[in-house]
């Protein structure tokens, strides 16, 4: 799946040399509820000389979690550490990421809710009381120590808090979910992303652009550097209405940011099924395509843009897709 142009997921292409992150709350765009909360927070971090609670932070790829948690960590003027819930594979690992911390230094760690229990276990006491609990020698001579630990801000992120553990979610004192961005946020940060990477661009081929991102700022840069790339060469180098919609169909992305697979879904579940309620399960092996990823990374975005509906006996297709498809709505 990572050769769709609209995944989600970071590709190689999207590592920049010049940076397209925000560096601070101000320059982040959209998400007006969590940077409220955050600045809140933030500054009374400050004004106490306290480090900012654990935060989690919850969403779809590519809304800008990592971004995020650098933008908390330059804004508290510390320095942060960048791991993975993977990564970390024993308590040893994690004990001696945490022992490298400066006081009131972020740790973030990303995909949290991929973290090992055994290791999971031995976060809880750091984030509670910055202490670290561990078993020295093996046996009867087995000992238990406690280390003390510098102040820190635990920034987890995940993509899926539901797959949490309760006792770990309780322990972020502030929980942020982003959400998928709406079409003039996303022509913000093209225009912003054009303006960096010296980009010309007019607003109506910005605008194309904005719709077709599929509410995600990195799918809205990398699809901007690819439209660039069709400007150079088959144009005069501005990206305007016209030259952004060539080669967007070129991409084979509709109008609404749709791809082949986004498409198959839906006719599976008008063609296949009728358009009855069917689960996640059975889409996922009509298509080939893993739960997790449909889950993730399609149907936030189907439910979006009200194509799909999510019902108690299974997801639904609504009359929106059915006319997006050319295909007859047949319920009443
Ligand atoms: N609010 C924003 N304003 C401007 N640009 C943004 C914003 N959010 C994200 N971006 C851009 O989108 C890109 C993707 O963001 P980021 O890597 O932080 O996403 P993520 O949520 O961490 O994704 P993943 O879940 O895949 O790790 C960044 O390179 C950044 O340039
Ligand atoms: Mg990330």
């Amino acid at each position: 799946m990572d050769h769709r142009i609209v995944t989600t997921h970071e590709l190689s292409e999207d590592k920049e040399t010049i940076s397209l992150r925000p560096r601070w709350l101000h320059e982040y765009i959209g998400q007006e509820k969590a940077k409220e909360k955050l600045e809140i927070f933030i500054q009374a971090a400050k004004i106490r000389n306290e480090p900012l609670d654990h935060v989690l932070l919850h969403g779809p790829p590519g809304l800008g979690k990592t971004t995020l948690a650098g933008i908390v960590a330059n804004e508290m003027g510390v320095q942060m550490k960048v791991t993975s819930g993977p990564a970390i594979e024993r308590p040893g690992d994690l004990a001696s990421i945490l022992t490298n911390l400066n006081e009131n230094d972020v740790l973030f760690i990303d995909e949290i809710h991929r973290i090992h229990r055994t290791v999971e276990e031995v976060l809880y006491s750091a984030m509670e009381d910055f202490a670290l609990d561990l078993m020295v020698g093996k046996g009867p001579s087995a000992q238990s120590i406690r280390l003390d630990l510098n102040h820190f801000t635990l920034i987890g992120a995940t993509t899926r808090a539901g797959q949490l553990s309760s006792p770990l979610r309780d322990r972020f004192g502030v929980p942020i979910n982003l959400e998928l961005y709406r079409v003039e946020n996303l022509l913000e940060i093209i225009h912003r992303s054009a303006e960096i990477l010296n980009i010309p661009i007019e607003s109506q081929g910005a605008e194309e652009i904005a719709i077709r991102s599929r509410g995600t700022p990195r799918i809205a840069n990398r699809l901007l550097k690819r439209v660039r790339d069709y400007a150079q060469v088959r144009g005069r180098g501005v990206i305007t209405k016209e030259q952004a919609e060539e080669a967007l169909n070129l991409l084979e992305i509709d109008h609404y940011g749709l791809d082949q697979l986004d498409r198959r879904i839906l006719e599976t579940m008008i063609l296949q099924f009728s358009g009855r309620p069917v689960g996640i399960d059975t889409i996922a092996a009509s298509v080939g395509e893993e739960r997790i990823t449909i889950e993730d990374v399609y149907e936030p975005y189907l439910m979006q843009i009200g194509f799909l509906q999510r019902t108690p006996r299974g997801r639904v297709p609504s009359k929106k897709a059915y006319d997006h498809l050319h295909l007859p709505y047949t319920k009443e």
